[in-house]
């Protein structure tokens, strides 16, 4: 029987994602191109999972950045936008809630510093991953060469307010341990 890992999520340097983002997100790059535009910016937050010995499971980045493109169902005026990045889970550990826990992180922070438009543009794979978060699709499926098909989707997140998805497992709040 494989066992299931120990982890907890937490907020880390972006420093300490960019690893695993390049391992899974960027493997044709060096290591020092897998750092994105606004990771130094000190409005940046990044948040992994943890194993006990300290090994990155999972990991996502979330920074101010305006959306490109139109929301017609949202009063964007004085809303903060919020652009969600680097979301990669370690190969052997996916299909375990890890990356959703990470996500959880990311809107919980967004929440916490007065909510507001959330955004990514998403590898279509993990559609399915956003939607659960409450994420709606927006405009047409693009191509990213070398990477793949993508969409952009968002939403919103109210001030304060935890996740507003309910998931049917165990979803850990930052910081919480979680033996899956
Ligand atoms: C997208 C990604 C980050 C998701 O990470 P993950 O840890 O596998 O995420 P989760 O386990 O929370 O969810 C993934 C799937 O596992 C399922 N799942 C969640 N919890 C589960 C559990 N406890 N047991 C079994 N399956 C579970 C979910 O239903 C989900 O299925 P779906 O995506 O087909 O709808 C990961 O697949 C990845 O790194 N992919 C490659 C890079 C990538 O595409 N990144 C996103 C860029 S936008």
């Amino acid at each position: 029987m494989t066992k299931e890992p120990c982890y907890e999520v937490a907020r880390v340097p972006v420093e300490r994602t960019l690893a695993l983002r390049r391992e899974v997100l960027r493997p044709h790059l060096a290591l020092e191109e897998a750092v994105l535009p606004g990771d130094d910016d000190p409005a940046t937050v990044a948040f992994a999972a943890l194993a006990e010995d300290g090994a990155v499971l999972s990991v996502a980045r979330v920074g101010p950045e305006r959306a490109p493109f139109a929301v017609e169902a949202v009063d964007r005026a004085g809303l903060p936008e919020w652009r969600l990045r680097g979301m990669a889970t370690r190969a052997d550990l996916r299909g375990r809630g890890i990356g959703s826990a990470v996500l959880d992180a990311v809107i919980a922070h967004v929440a916490a510093e007065g909510g507001g438009l959330l955004w990514c543009n998403a590898r279509v794979p993990a559609v399915g991953l956003y939607r659960r978060a409450g994420f709606l699709t927006w405009g047409e499926e693009w191509v990213e060469p070398v990477i793949g098909p993508h969409v952009v989707m968002w939403r919103e997140v109210a001030p304060g307010a935890p996740p507003a998805v309910p998931r049917s497992g165990a979803s850990p709040a930052p910081g919480t341990t979680v033996s899956g």
